[in-house]
């Protein structure tokens, strides 16, 4: 069975630079043996968390939107690569939308103590996060670091590291970095080659 890898576009802009940075991991990923899928989080009419708690009885979300599509993908997948730009220091809102509505899988896992995926695919389920930001501070992506490692948890991914590039700002910009495409399609073969 070949290794699932759900690749999840977090940026508005299509062929900006966090898409790019995926589409090298992807390609990496699939070389490496697995079947890729990428969706794109600006193409599902996710509504926001709207805190209703069902899901602490229920252990899933009562919004009957287009989560309902991505629920799937986001169980199915033995690896994620989560790629997002930065946006006011966070992941953007396309991003976010998205992830809290994982608030559902945390409530299965930590509320009512039900398991998330099959035990024994817990352990072999990795992900990483890319991003990209236009400025440089040291703390830049602190933030969207703390997020994804949560939401990975919450979905019984292991935070397996991260593709992280600052002052990169133009759309396309990041195919004049010297190394970065490189490091992505190194990084999406890794994610599939590791045990
Ligand atoms: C709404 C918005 C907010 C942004 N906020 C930040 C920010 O807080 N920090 C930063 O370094 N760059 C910020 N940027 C710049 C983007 O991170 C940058 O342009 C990035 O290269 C976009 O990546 P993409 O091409 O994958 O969309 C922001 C851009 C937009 C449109």
């Amino acid at each position: 069975m070949k290794i699932k890898v759900l690749g999840i576009a977090g940026s508005p802009r299509r062929g900006g630079n966090t898409d790019l940075l995926l589409d090298e991991a992807l390609r990496g990923a699939k070389e490496a043996g697995a079947e890729v899928e990428k969706i794109y989080a600006r193409d599902y009419k996710i509504t926001p968390c709207i805190e209703c708690n069902s899901c602490f009885k229920l252990g899933r979300c009562v919004i009957e939107d287009e989560m309902q599509k991505v629920y799937p993908k986001l169980l199915e997948a033995d690896r994620i690569i989560f790629a997002s730009p930065m946006f006011f220091m966070g992941i953007t809102g396309w991003a976010k939308a998205l992830v809290d509505r994982c608030q559902a899988l945390w409530a299965k896992k930590y509320v009512l103590k039900e398991p998330v995926v099959e035990p024994e695919r817990k352990s072999q389920r990795k992900g990483i996060f890319i991003s990209v930001g236009g400025t440089k501070g040291k703390s830049l992506f602190d933030g969207a670091i703390r997020t994804m490692k949560i939401f990975f948890d919450a979905i019984d991914v292991t935070y397996s590291g991260e593709l992280l590039y600052r002052s990169i700002d133009d759309k396309g910009e990041i195919k004049e970095h010297p190394t970065a495409l490189q490091e992505a399609y190194e990084a999406g073969r890794k994610l599939v080659c590791e045990e």
